[in-house]
């Protein structure tokens, strides 16, 4: 068994020796192995996207150590942090920041232009990556007259750009409705097992928490089980 994901004894405290001090994740361990879905559950307010945030490198933990494979992450520089983020994981978050007037192609190109692809290079690899998620019809769509479902999807190819190894979701199925949200979990089961993708999923959804392999149910920032 290879993990793709280790937290220990992680805990992250808000406005620390403040009166508004919120300690939102208390001593969570978890170990999510390569290649499989991994579900955060829990109340709203119970640390689920910071449990998000702490493992996608978008936040360091207050105590307590996140390893992404062998390495310990938490106390690598922000220059190797952002290094690592931006070539191993993917985001799909519970706000969709595309860009109205853009295109699906475009939106989905824009991670890559600020590395040294070119423009055209950049919109070829965002077309394939529509194409893998059924959006072949609506490449030159802007945003704004496409569905939820198929938002939905123009955020899921451009969280998939980089080729991450990990690809972190916010409460996904927020603004799609049952038939589509089965659609997002399959085309997403697909690429765990064609492509070892490790998926570590936030959300409230029991279709969600039923799709995954492993469960970790999160209350006032502590695992109360895992199932
Ligand atoms: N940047 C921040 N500064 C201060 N407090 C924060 C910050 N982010 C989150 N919190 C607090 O930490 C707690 C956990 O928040 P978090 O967003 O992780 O919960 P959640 O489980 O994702 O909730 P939801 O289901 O509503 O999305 C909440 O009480 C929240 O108010
Ligand atoms: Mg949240």
């Amino acid at each position: 068994m290879t993990l793709a994901i280790r937290t220990e004894n992680v805990w992250k405290t808000y406005h620390p020796g403040s009166p508004r001090q919120v300690d939102a994740v208390r001593d969570i361990s978890i170990e999510i192995e390569e290649g499989t879905i991994a579900a955060l559950g829990g109340p709203s307010g119970s640390g689920k996207s910071t449990a998000l945030s702490l493992i996608g490198l978008l936040t360091r933990p207050s105590q307590g150590k996140v390893y992404l494979g062998t390495e310990d992450v938490s106390k690598l520089s922000e220059v190797f942090r952002t290094k690592m983020r931006r070539e191993t994981i993917g985001f799909i978050f519970q706000t969709q920041y595309l860009i109205p007037q853009l295109s699906a192609v475009e939106n989905v190109a824009l991670p890559l232009l600020c590395t040294d692809i070119s423009r055209s290079k950049a919109e070829e690899i965002a077309k394939e990556r529509l194409i893998s998620v059924d959006m072949e019809h609506r490449l030159d769509f802007r945003v704004v007259e496409l569905s939820g479902g198929e938002l939905q999807r123009v955020c899921i190819a451009r969280a998939l750009m980089n080729n991450p190894k990990i690809l972190i979701a916010d409460e996904p199925s927020s603004s799609i409705d049952e038939a589509l949200t089965k659609e997002l979990l399959n085309t997403l089961r697909t690429m765990v097992d064609d492509e070892g993708l490790t998926v570590v999923v936030a959300s409230h959804d029991p279709m969600v928490l039923q799709w995954a392999d492993v469960r970790h149910l999160l209350h006032d920032g502590q695992i109360v089980q895992d199932v």
